[in-house]
C-alpha cells in the first residue's frame, strides 16, 4: 500500500513542520535557524526539541526522536504510517489519491459510523415517549436543553434489543456490534447478543476531532454500577481519551478544569465553565496529560472533596508538573463534587472560588505542614527542610522569596531564615545538574550509538565514518555520482541500509526529505536519520571528508572478513597500521 511519490512531496509541501508541530508544542525562536520547545515525547523542564524549517525536521537532543512532518503525526497522535499520511492530507485539504483501504483503518472508520449511528439512536430515544424516564432524571438534575443538545445526551431504552436490532437493519452485523462494545454475546452460547446499554442516560464519548468513539452510561436511579461505559475496542481507550475535551478544547479561558464526573462537567459547562473535561473514571493517566497540555498550560483541579479525591490530585498534580503544565487546586468547602458546590452556592461562588484557589505550592506546603508536627522544634526543623527543598526548584526568584515566608510563617521562624536555607538548596540543586550536564558532554561514543537497542553499533569506529558518509550523500548527493560503495559495506546494517536507500532516490532524482522515507523505516530508523543529517557538517571540506570516510569503512570491512575466516593477522596489523597513520597524521 503506497501512495505515489508526487502526492507524497505535495502533502510535505503543504505540511510545514513547523506550522504542524506548533499544534501540539509550543516553539519559540532563539538564536540560530532553529526553532525550540519542550520535547512532547518526553518529560522535561528546559527545551532540548528543535525544528528546522529549511530542513523540514525536527529532533530532540535529550530522548533523540526526530524525523519528518510524517513522522512527527505517527508519534504524536499515535498513527501507522498510513493513518498519519490521511491525517495530514485532511489537514492540507489534499484529496488522498485512490488507494487499497487497509484493513485496519477501513475496521476504524466503519466503528466510528456504527457508534455515530448508535448516539443518534440514543439521542432520538431520548425525545420519543419511552425517554420520558429519562428526561424526568434530566430535569431532577437541572441540566438544561441546551446542555442535552451539547453534550448529545441520549437514552438507552429499558430493552435488550432495541439498539441491536436498529443498528441490524441498517445492515451492521453481529461481530461488528461486539467489537464496538455496544452488544455483548448471550451466556447462552447460542450465538444471540443483547444490548450493552439498557435503561441508562447516555453520555457519549467524542475525541477532539469530533468522533464518537465510545459511551459512558448512567443509571437513572440508586442501582449499581452507577455508570456503565464502553469496553476498550479499536477506537475506545479510556486512559487516553477525557471525556468533553472536544468542548473544552475551543474555550477561551485558557485554562483547562479537571473534575471527575461526567454530571460535574455538564453542570460546570453549564455554569459557564465550558473549559471543563473529566477523565473517564480512572484517574489522570500520562497520556491523558500530555493530550491536556497541547491545549492549555494551566489546569484546575476540581476534585471531589473526600479523601481519595484528593489523593487522586496530588497524582494529577505530579503529573502534569512534569509536563509543565502550571496546576491549581479548589477546595470545594461544604459540597462534595463541583455540580454539588455549584446547585448549593451558584456559580459566583465557584467563580470566586477559581480567582482565589490555591496555587500548587501552597497546596503542597499545606500538605507538608500535615505531615510534620508544627508544635515541637523537632517537627518545624523537618517540615522547613522539605519546604525549602520545594521552594528552591521554583525557577522565579520572586515566587520563591513569597513562598519561603509563607512557610516561615506557618513555621513560626522568620522568612529570611527559610530564604536562606532555599539558596542552599538551589546551588546545589544546580551543582547536580551541571554535573549531569558535563558527565553527557563527556561521553562522545554514547552520543554517537542510537538511543534504540536494536540499532546500537558494534564498531563505532567505522560507524562514525558511515554517518558521516550518509550526512554527505544527504546534503551533497552529487559527489556520489560515480561512487562505488554500497550499504553492504557498512559496519552497521541499519546505516548501510539509509545509505542505499539515500542513494537509490538520489539517483532517481527524487526528493531526499526524511518524510518520504517514513514508510520504509520505523521511527527509530527514521529517528537515528535525523540525528545525523542535524549534525553540524563542514562541508568546505566534503571530497576529503568522503574519502577519509570510505577509507575508514573499507579497512573495518576488511578486518571484519579477516576475522571472520580466522587467520587475518596480517591484515589486522596492516589495518592498525593504517589507523595508526590516520591518526597521527603519519
Ligand atoms: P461519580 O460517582 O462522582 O459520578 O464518579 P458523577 O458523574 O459525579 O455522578 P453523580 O453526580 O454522583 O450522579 C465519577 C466518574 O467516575 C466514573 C464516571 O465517569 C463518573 O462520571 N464512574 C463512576 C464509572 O466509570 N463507574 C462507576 O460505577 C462510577
Ligand atoms: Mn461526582
Amino acid at each position: 500500500m503506497a501512495f505515489p511519490e508526487s502526492f507524497l512531496q505535495e502533502l510535505c509541501d503543504r505540511n510545514d513542520i513547523a506550522e504542524v508541530v506548533s499544534s501540539y508544542v509550543r516553539l519559540t525562536k532563539r538564536s540560530g535557524a532553529n526553532l525550540f520547545g519542550l520535547c512532547p515525547f518526553h518529560s522535561e523542564k528546559t527545551p532540548s526539541f528543535s525544528v528546522s524549517q529549511d530542513k523540514q525536521i525536527y529532533h530532540c537532543f535529550g530522548c533523540g526522536k526526530g524525523g519528518g512532518v510524517i513522522n512527527f503525526i505517527m508519534e504524536i497522535e499515535n498513527l501507522s504510517y498510513p493513518d498519519a499520511v490521511r491525517h495530514l492530507a485532511r489537514r492540507a485539504g489534499l484529496a488522498i489519491p485512490e488507494e487499497e483501504r487497509d484493513e485496519n483503518h477501513s475496521k476504524r472508520e466503519r466503528m466510528l459510523e456504527i457508534n455515530r449511528q448508535a448516539a443518534r439512536f440514543f439521542y432520538d430515544r431520548l425525545r420519543s415517549e419511552e425517554g420520558q424516564t429519562a428526561r424526568d432524571y434530566i430535569e431532577r438534575r437541572e441540566i438544561s436543553p441546551s446542555m442535552v443538545k451539547t453534550f448529545g445526551l441520549g437514552f438507552a431504552p429499558d430493552s435488550w434489543d432495541s439498539l441491536c436490532n436498529y443498528l441490524m437493519k441498517k445492515g451492521c452485523t453481529k461481530p461488528e456490534l461486539l467489537s464496538a462494545g455496544l452488544a455483548r454475546a448471550s451466556k447462552k452460547g447460542d450465538g444471540g447478543i443483547y444490548d450493552t446499554f439498557r435503561n441508562r442516560l447516555m453520555f457519549p464519548v467524542i475525541d477532539v476531532r469530533g468522533s464518537v468513539i465510545g459511551f459512558s452510561g448512567r443509571i437513572l436511579d440508586d442501582g449499581e454500577p452507577k455508570y456503565m461505559n464502553s469496553p476498550e475496542t479499536l477506537v475506545f481507550n479510556k486512559s487516553r481519551n477525557l471525556f468533553a475535551l472536544n468542548l473544552a478544547k475551543k474555550s477561551k479561558k485558557g485554562y483547562i478544569i479537571l473534575s471527575e464526573g461526567n454530571i460535574d462537567v455538564v453542570a460546570l459547562h453549564q455554569a459557564g465553565f465550558d473549559c471543563a473535561v473529566a477523565s473517564l473514571g480512572t484517574s489522570l493517566t500520562p497520556e491523558q496529560a500530555r493530550l491536556i497540555s497541547r491545549y492549555t498550560r494551566e489546569v484546575v483541579i476540581a476534585y471531589d472533596g473526600d479523601t481519595a479525591g484528593q489523593k487522586a490530585a496530588q497524582r494529577g498534580i505530579d503529573i502534569l508538573e512534569k509536563l509543565d503544565v502550571k496546576v491549581r487546586v479548589l477546595r470545594l468547602e461544604g459540597a462534595k463534587d463541583p455540580d454539588d458546590y455549584i446547585k448549593k452556592f451558584g456559580k459566583a461562588a465557584f467563580e470566586n472560588l477559581l480567582a482565589q484557589s490555591e496555587n500548587h505550592i501552597e497546596y503542597r506546603l499545606l500538605e507538608l505542614s500535615s505531615k510534620h508536627n508544627l508544635e515541637t522544634d523537632e517537627g518545624r526543623v523537618s517540615f522547613l527542610k522539605d519546604a525549602a527543598e520545594l521552594i528552591a526548584r521554583l525557577s522565579g526568584a520572586v515566587e520563591r522569596e513569597v513562598y519561603a515566608h509563607k512557610a516561615g510563617d506557618m513555621a513560626k521562624v522568620s522568612g529570611e531564615a527559610v530564604l536562606s536555607e532555599v539558596v542552599r538548596f538551589r546551588k546545589r540543586l544546580i551543582a547536580e545538574a551541571r554535573k549531569k550536564r558535563d558527565r553527557q558532554v563527556q561521553s562522545p561514543v554514547k552520543i554517537v550509538q542510537p538511543k534504540e537497542r536494536s540499532l546500537r553499533f558494534e564498531n563505532t569506529h567505522s560507524a562514525v565514518a558511515e554517518r558521516g558518509l550518509i550526512c554527505l550523500l544527504y546534503y551533497e548527493p552529487s559527489l556520489f555520482n560515480k561512487l562505488e560503495v554500497k550499504g553492504e559495506d557498512f559496519s552497521s546494517p541499519i546505516l548501510g541500509r539509509l545509505f542505499d536507500e539515500l542513494k537509490l532516490r538520489a539517483g532517481r532524482g527524487l526528493g531526499l526529505s526524511l518524510s518520504l522515507l517514513a514508510e520504509s523505516f520505523s521511527n527509530e530508523e527514521i529517528s537515528l536519520l535525523t540525528d545525523i543529517v542535524q549534525q553540524p557538517q563542514e562541508l568546505s571540506n566534503a571530497e576529503k571528508a568522503l574519502s577519509d570516510y570510505i577509507n575508514i569503512i573499507k579497512t573495518e570491512k576488511l578486518a571484519r572478513q579477516q576475522k571472520d575466516s580466522s587467520h587475518g593477522d596480517e591484515l589486522l596489523a596492516v589495518r592498525d597500521e593504517m589507523l595508526r597513520r590516520k591518526r597521527y597524521g603519519g
